[in-house]
């Protein structure tokens, strides 16, 4: 009995470390391939790109690996909020997550210049910029934590919507827009004239039907996945954030991979957000179509205004070090 339960425990120890088929060949221990289940943590629908994404991704790895490697994505915050599944991939209780860049974030601030208001001119200059390598530095530095950051997702540009059209910074006035978690988000709607008000994006719904705030900021996609036109039917174009999901690994995990298993795994993440900025505008039409047939009203706006106003934002985060310094150029520098 006892040594059922050592036998078991010292599994359930693999698991968490992340140890892998990999880790057996690499040792010539194991000559038959064992899988290495990745659980991924999603916190939207399995209809958004980036799952759909994701589960292509998984469906490549298994094949290309000879079946060292599985996908098993949990969506719809199944594992947890994003904050709470990146601690879960530090732990190495699950592998992967994708997390809003405010949650890297908090675990290393220089992080907040490549999420900054009016940062990328377009999609075409966001996917300049995730397939470049102008990111390394950055994403090499949070290393340590437990996790690596692998690559960016595009969750295409964020735009205000509430119960009235919003297109100048005056109409802000007064207004709680719920951000995400973090201090330059909360800056970002405070300088466009509004009332930032830091929350989950689970509670969005809630929060505006009992009036603790006005509206939100969000894609077209997560406005439609979450029903947001049910309670705040005006989306108002201020296109001010194009803000990157990263896409996080344990970093034991990723390190203990085979070299052949890694150019894989790291050849297969390129092609998977090229591929996933191709389908976004499908995905934007028909969310859009959802909304519109659901009584929602899509307004366009001056954006000159906006971009004004959030100055000093970008001048303080860009300037905050050597590394915000060197990455907003370098991502100005691709852009059209
Ligand atoms: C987008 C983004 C998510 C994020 C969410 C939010 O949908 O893709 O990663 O969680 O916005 O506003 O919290």
């Amino acid at each position: 009995m006892k040594k059922v339960l050592f036998v078991g425990s010292l599994l359930a120890m693999g698991i968490l470390m992340g140890c892998s088929g990999d880790k057996g060949k690499a040792e010539g221990k194991q000559e038959t391939v064992k899988t290495q289940v990745l659980k991924v943590a999603f916190n939207q629908s399995e209809n958004h790109p980036q799952y759909k994404a994701l589960e292509e991704f998984g469906k490549k790895l298994e094949e290309q690996t000879k079946g060292a490697y599985k996908l098993e994505i949990s969506p719809n915050e199944l594992l947890g909020d994003q904050r709470a599944t990146a601690e879960l991939v530090q732990n190495g209780v699950i592998q992967m997550s994708v997390v809003g860049n405010p949650v890297v974030e908090s675990f290393n601030s220089d992080f907040a210049v490549i999420g900054l208001p009016y940062l990328y001119d377009s999609l075409e200059h966001q996917k300049k910029v995730f397939l470049s390598d102008v990111l390394d530095p950055l994403f090499e530095s949070v290393k340590s934590s437990g996790f690596e950051v692998i690559g960016a997702f595009t969750a295409g540009a964020r735009c205000l919507y509430t119960d009235k059209p919003m297109v100048k910074p005056e109409d802000l006035k007064g207004y709680k827009f719920r951000v995400m978690q973090s201090d330059t988000m909360k800056k970002m709607v405070d300088y466009m004239g509004g009332i930032g008000t830091p929350m989950g994006q689970g509670e969005v719904y809630t929060a505006v039907q009992q009036g603790v705030i006005e509206g939100g900021e969000n894609n077209e996609v997560t406005y439609v996945d979450l029903k947001h036109y049910e309670i705040a039917p005006y989306f108002s174009y201020t296109n001010h954030l194009m803000v990157p999901d990263l896409i996080i690994i344990n970093e034991k995990l990723y390190n203990g991979m085979t070299p052949e298993n890694r150019k894989i795994f790291d050849d297969l993440m390129k092609q998977t957000i090229e591929n996933e900025f191709e389908v976004w505008n499908e995905n934007v039409e028909v969310a859009k179509k959802v909304a519109t047939d659901n009584g929602a009203k899509f307004i366009e706006v001056d954006i000159k205004p906006f971009q004004e106003r959030v100055k000093p934002l970008q001048e303080e985060v860009a300037n905050r070090s050597e590394m915000t310094k060197k990455i907003y150029s370098d991502v100005r520098a691709l852009a059209q």
